[in-house]
């Protein structure tokens, strides 16, 4: 596997391999690797020719009060387990690459990054789109694999993949989870035991609404509230939204008839991580 840390170097060899007539795929990450990112390089490995990961933490998308500086980054263990998975090509740029002194321009995907996750985390979207065009730019894959797990985000891409004419395909693979349905993240490691323990709770509350949208309830309503009582019993967490949303727009439906996803989110009461789960219900992304 070949470590690039220069986006200049990172471009030739994007140039070379596209002249080559290799299909790239690409898998943008933070780092902290588990096996949902796994997942996301070996699809990308099976898809492509080569496969192109990148580890980022990247500052523009956290908040002022949020984890930048004690996001997890163990750089060495990223390397062996990226280069086990089939990486051929493993870019990691400095902060300082990226984003140099007076660094001014911005992405941002209006609308659709206001609400829910941008709702609570202002600005949150904007850092995303920047740093994921911005490497798009750098790397030039012919496909880009996202996770489910943040499923906003990668709706928030696609938009921008076609509101900016960008020529790159966006897949979206399924949510990688525990044995007990928590959905794999790097934050897990911040839970203390206790939240740990309650955090399936998330998971459990969105399959008792897809199980009671099967059975016949279509009324978000209901549905929300009967994702709240799951919720309720636990005090470990709160919730902070239970979105029953539109796949396109991402906007409220009261009756589910089309593609429909239950997003929700909470924020633990000791370590005050929070926790983003979904599910699709009619279709896939
Ligand atoms: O999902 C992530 O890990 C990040 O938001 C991404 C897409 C790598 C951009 O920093």
């Amino acid at each position: 596997m070949k470590i690039i840390h220069d986006p200049l170097e990172m471009r030739m060899e994007s140039i070379a391999l596209r002249n080559a007539g290799k299909k790239t795929g690409f898998v943008p990450t933070m780092g902290a690797l588990h096996n949902g990112h796994i997942f996301l390089l070996k699809e990308a490995k099976k898809r492509n020719d080569i496969t192109i990961m990148s580890i980022f933490v990247n500052p523009a998308q956290f908040g002022k009060n949020e984890d930048f500086n004690k996001y997890p980054r163990p750089f060495e263990e990223d390397c062996r387990i990226a280069e086990m998975n089939g990486c051929d090509i493993l870019f990691a740029p400095a902060v300082d690459m990226i984003y140099p002194e007076n660094y001014a321009t911005y992405i941002t995907v209006e609308r659709l990054s206001e609400i829910l996750e941008g709702a609570i985390r202002p600005d949150h979207f904007k850092g995303v789109t920047t740093i994921v065009l911005k490497l798009f730019n750098i790397v030039q894959p012919v496909e880009a694999i996202f996770g489910q797990k943040d499923i906003q985000q990668a709706i928030i891409l696609r938009k921008m993949v076609i509101d900016l004419n960008i020529q790159i395909t966006i897949h979206v693979l399924p949510t990688v989870r525990e044995k007990d349905g928590l959905a794999l993240s790097s934050r897990n490691i911040y839970l203390t035991d206790e939240e740990r323990k309650a955090a399936p709770l998330l998971y459990k509350g969105l399959c008792w609404a897809v199980d009671a949208y099967k059975k016949g309830e279509d009324c978000s309503k209901r549905l929300e509230q009967g994702i709240l009582n799951v919720y309720f019993q636990t005090d470990r967490f709160l919730p902070q939204y239970i979105a029953i949303v539109d796949v396109e727009k991402l906007e409220p439906v009261s009756t589910i008839s089309s593609v429909t996803v239950i997003a929700v989110a909470c924020k633990t009461a000791q370590s005050h991580t929070r926790l983003i789960d979904n599910v699709l219900l009619n279709g896939e992304l």
